[in-house]
């Protein structure tokens, strides 16, 4: 199955594709997790990375490209994937689709998770992400068990460098300008899916398994 994960910045696209990945077996490739990885080992691509994220505004596509163009030809890749935060401007999906198409292969589902405005500032500024694997947390939402530990690896959790309210706001601007023309992109291939994505994270979850169970059908 190959699924593109579409939708604002702390709609739950890393916290549903975590649980879409393991369900279904494929591989979670989140741009933003590459990035900040190359970030924090100090890389080139870590060192001009850093200055668009911290800025909210997006790394520009000839890079981002390229990575996710090499990541899909890894062997993992072969039975589908997850991908969550790509593609993000028309450019970058018409790369893709060119991509897919010299492989033969297609995107199955582009799936929305749809969350109003009003919810996102409290979503990202009690976000929490582990240090070591990523994972996101939330202090009132999805706490861990132990308070400032990952569950899954222990690592510290700490906030996002672009999870205050300005650099939120430049985001979701980001988002509209930039982004948001993919809705119809994916409406006009015919493969869109979307899910509303308030209340509990199972609930999503579950919403989101229904429609991925129609498009395996
Ligand atoms: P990226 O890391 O992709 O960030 P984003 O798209 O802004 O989305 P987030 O990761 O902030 O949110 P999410 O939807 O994953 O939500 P989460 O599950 O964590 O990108 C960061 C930056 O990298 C970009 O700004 C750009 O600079 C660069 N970049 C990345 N990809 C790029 C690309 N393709 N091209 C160019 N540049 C690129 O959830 C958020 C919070 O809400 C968490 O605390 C969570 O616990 C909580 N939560 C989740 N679900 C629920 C629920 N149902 N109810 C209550 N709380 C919930
Ligand atoms: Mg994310
Ligand atoms: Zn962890």
């Amino acid at each position: 199955m190959k699924i593109i994960l579409l939708g604002p910045p702390g709609a739950g696209k890393g916290t549903q594709a975590k649980l879409i990945s393991e369900k279904f077996s494929i591989p979670h490739i989140s741009t933003g997790d590459i990035f900040r990885k190359n970030i924090s080992e100090k890389t080139p691509l870590g060192i001009e990375a850093k200055t668009y994220m911290d800025n909210g505004k997006l790394v520009p596509d000839e890079v981002t490209i390229g990575i996710v163009k090499d990541r899909l030809m890894e062997d993992d890749c072969k039975n589908g994937f997850l991908l969550d935060g790509f593609p993000r401007t028309v450019k970058q999906a018409e790369a893709l689709d060119s991509f897919l198409n010299d492989n033969e292969q297609k995107i199955d589902t582009a799936l929305l998770i749809d969350v109003p405005k009003e919810f996102i500032l409290e979503r990202m500024t009690g976000r929490r992400v582990c240090s070591k694997c990523g994972a996101s947390y939330h202090i009132k939402f999805n706490p861990s068990k132990i308070e400032g530990k990952c569950d899954a690896c222990d690592g510290a959790l700490i906030q996002r460098k672009d999870d205050t309210e300005a650099t939120v706001k430049e985001r979701l601007d980001v988002y509209d300008r930039q982004t948001q023309p993919l809705i119809q992109y994916y409406k006009d291939q015919d493969i869109l899916s979307a899910v509303e994505g308030t209340g509990e994270i199972t609930k999503v979850f579950d919403k989101i398994c229904n429609v991925l169970g129609a498009v395996g059908k």
